[in-house]
């Protein structure tokens, strides 16, 4: 590779905990390439659930995974397209939820996905969101957040999401469910979520949007400053 000189930014934590709208923010104000990397395990796991595919064939699955045709929208940010149909929606519904960390506890399937991910990292830099790109994707990002908040927060603020764009929702079932994903995550044999050793925790349960993002910032901004 030799891109590795353009720097890359890396966000993960559990869901609802505000990765995605940090990631985009920062993105845009840093005028940098976005990658939802939980978007290529959605895909994949919609994919994967529509051909039929069986979760105890690793190979299978990653194989599938290599060949699908994702196109994402501008800058990596907005709508996506898997063989040229938009599923920006529906790999956002539990299904896409439940089979993203179901494909995501494949070894063999999160290897597949890698250089789609590497690829990303064009200049003038990246914000990368996930689950473990500080750890196994980017290990040599110049700044690694890792942002973390309570589960009836998250639960919370997932549940008003839903609830603003008219879909019904159970709050006791969708704690559940944010807690199962994210036992699933903590749990699996590869790239479990984790902290990266250098990565900044910012427990944002007590924090708006803005108050993280200005402290993020600041972060960045030493970070930037030192790779130029
Ligand atoms: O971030 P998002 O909620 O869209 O991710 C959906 C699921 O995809 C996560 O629960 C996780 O299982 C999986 N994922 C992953 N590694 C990533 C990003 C997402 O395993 N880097």
């Amino acid at each position: 590779m030799n891109n590795i000189n353009i720097p890359v930014i890396t966000i993960d934590g559990p869901s609802a905990t505000g990765k995605g709208t940090l990631a985009a923010s920062l993105a845009a104000h840093l005028d940098f390439h976005l990658l939802d990397s939980g978007s290529l395990y959605r895909i994949l796991g919609v994919a994967v659930a529509r051909a039929g595919l069986s979760l105890d064939e690793p190979e299978v699955i990653a194989q599938f995974a290599r060949n699908l045709d994702i196109q994402f929208g501008l800058h990596g940010g907005g709508s996506v397209a898997l063989d040229g149909e938009d599923v920006s929606i529906v790999i956002r519904t539990d299904l896409g939820s439940d089979m993203a960390s179901k494909v995501g506890a494949i070894p063999a399937a999160r290897e597949a996905l890698l250089d789609r991910q590497l690829a990303f990292r064009q200049s003038p830099g990246l914000v990368a969101d996930g689950r473990d790109m500080g750890t196994v994707v980017f290990p040599d990002a110049c700044a690694k957040f890792f942002l973390t908040a309570s589960a009836e927060a998250r639960a919370q603020r997932r549940y008003k999401q839903l609830l603003d764009k008219g879909i019904d929702a159970i709050f006791p079932a969708l704690l559940r469910e944010l807690d199962e994903r994210d036992k699933r995550d903590r749990s699996r044999s590869v790239s479990p979520m984790q902290p990266a050793g250098d990565a900044i925790v910012i427990d944002t349960t007590e924090l708006d949007r803005s108050e993280v993002m200005e402290q993020v910032l600041r972060w960045v901004t030493v970070a930037l400053s030192r790779e130029s």
